[in-house]
């Protein structure tokens, strides 16, 4: 059968309208080449009738409906851009004041100040493309961003307390940029839905700023958020860093903003004999999981209790790590459906297995034979019961080259590219609350927004 289109089209002005699944009944919707919005209603073949026309009519006025909303969020976005625009210019009064002032030069804090700065312009021009607009707006926000910056390059004195005031002006300012992107994506996130066929692309990186020992030499860490909160530690962060891949403490901290000011609400040393190695660790209802050292074997650390126990998989081999990091060599992960940990065996000979944990028992309940070698791989993680492994592609970009179904059992190779802060990184994880990646990228925090295919 043919169908009749019946074309909508919406005028190229409006083309940055999120590309919905406008999908009801017979009537699709899709954003041409052009950047139309093209509507096609398919028509059955013989008969026309009018019950028909009559639906018909109720979804046009729907989506015309659809295109009011979609102008008024552009409004609005415009106001909530010239509020941003207010709170930097507070911020460059903050920062000018702190010309004068001071004592302690911290060469590092400086540098954190212009990585921030340089994020701020990345956000701001990312905004500015979603939106494909030339509004003055966004070229005043760029003035303030590179005034800043200057003012920033000039001080030569700095006063530590007004810095972390300056920080948290900055956590908030992204914080309320991320939460416009988001706003603004062309895909939402849909937590929990796994009824897609996966991982359609990766975000640009959000990096969030240099490790809470404001120290490069933090190479070796990973940061991030409980997969599976208990009640109350919804907004909780952790984070753990070292010089070398051992493993000896971990921070929380508990909102976003008390980890952007390094103000921790538990440190945990991990006693003697409980020391982990190779920094995959992430954190599951409440428990930290980790490779223990002695003997080898998963390692957790309950918060709620701060009791430890640990597991031999006997099958486990402390011969195979990732690329980007010696001792790799169990990488925690957790997904919609659960906690599992990824390791090479002597079986395998070096190929990747999944297995998934029992979280009652802390046991090996299954496991998955992958052909991804460990060694070739940066790093891997689950996903909707999807393992996926990346590996380098240059100094600046990764990508997921493989993909393995638990579900069905079927591996694909894929291409999907992201971009990396720094070369290295010792732990990346996908955390299910919000459908996002966590990198710990040689000594910065590192995220990333995840859109699955639907
Ligand atoms: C879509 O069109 C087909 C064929 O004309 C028809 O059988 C079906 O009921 C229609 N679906 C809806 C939801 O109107
Ligand atoms: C952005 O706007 C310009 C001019 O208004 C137009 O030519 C171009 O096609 C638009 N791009 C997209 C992706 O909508
Ligand atoms: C940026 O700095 C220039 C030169 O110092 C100044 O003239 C201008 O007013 C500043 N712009 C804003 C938006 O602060
Ligand atoms: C996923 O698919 C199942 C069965 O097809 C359906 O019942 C469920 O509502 C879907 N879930 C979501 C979140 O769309
Ligand atoms: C942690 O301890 C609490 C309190 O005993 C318990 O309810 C919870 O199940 C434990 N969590 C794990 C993952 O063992």
């Amino acid at each position: 059968m043919l169908p009749i289109p019946l074309l909508l089209l919406l005028s190229p002005a409006l083309a940055w309208i999120p590309v919905h699944d406008w999908e009801s009944g017979n009537v699709t919707a899709s954003v041409s080449e052009s950047g139309q919005c093209v509507c096609h209603v398919y028509l059955p073949k013989i008969t026309f009738p009018a019950d028909r026309v009559e639906h018909m009519q109720q979804v046009s006025h729907d989506l015309i409906l659809e295109v009011d909303i979609q102008m008024n969020k552009m409004i609005s976005y415009v106001g909530t851009l010239e509020g941003y625009l207010k709170e930097l210019s507070d911020l460059t009064v903050r920062v000018s004041m702190l010309e004068s002032s001071a004592d302690k030069y911290i060469k590092l804090d400086f540098e954190l100040l212009r990585i921030e700065l340089r994020e701020f312009e990345l956000l701001v021009s990312q905004l500015k493309d979603s939106l494909n607009s030339t509004s003055p707006m966004f070229d005043s926000l760029y003035i303030e961003i590179r005034n800043m910056t200057l003012i920033v390059n000039q001080l030569e004195t700095f006063d530590k307390s007004n810095l972390e005031v300056i920080r948290l002006e900055f956590a908030k300012l992204q914080k309320k940029l991320e939460d416009c992107q988001k706003d603004h994506d062309v895909i939402k996130p849909d937590i929990g839905n796994c009824n897609g066929t996966g991982i359609m692309s990766i975000g640009k990186p959000m990096v969030v700023q240099l490790n809470a020992h404001l120290n490069a030499g933090y190479q070796y860490g990973g940061w991030g958020k409980d997969s599976k909160p208990v009640r109350g530690y919804e907004s909780m962060y952790f984070y753990g860093a070292y010089t070398s891949h051992y493993i000896y403490d971990f921070y929380l901290y508990s909102n976003y903003e008390n980890l952007i000011l390094r103000s921790a609400l538990k440190h945990h040393d991990l006693p003697n004999g409980w020391e982990g190695t190779g920094n995959n660790y992430i954190v599951h209802s409440n428990t930290i999981y980790y490779q223990h050292n002695t003997p080898f074997s998963m390692s957790k650390l309950n918060l709620t209790t701060v009791k430890y126990d640990y597991r031999v998989i006997p099958s486990a081999s402390a011969s195979f790590s990732y690329s980007y990091s010696p001792h790799q060599n169990m990488d925690f992960s957790a997904d919609e459906n659960g906690l599992w940990v990824m390791y090479a065996t002597e079986a395998s000979k070096g190929k990747i297995v999944i297995a998934k944990i029992d979280e009652k028992s802390f046991g090996i309940e299954n496991e998955w034979s992958t052909t991804a070698y460990k060694q070739l791989a940066g790093n891997a993680f689950m996903a909707c019961g999807v393992m996926y492994a990346t590996r380098s592609v240059d100094l600046t970009t990764e990508e997921i080259f493989y993909a393995y179904d638990t579900r069905t059992n079927e591996e694909k190779h894929l291409s999907i590219h992201f971009s990396k802060f720094q070369e290295k990184y010792t732990n990346l994880h996908y955390n299910p609350t919000d459908q996002k990646l966590y990198m710990y990228n040689n000594g910065y925090y590192v995220s990333y927004n995840v859109r699955f295919d639907k």
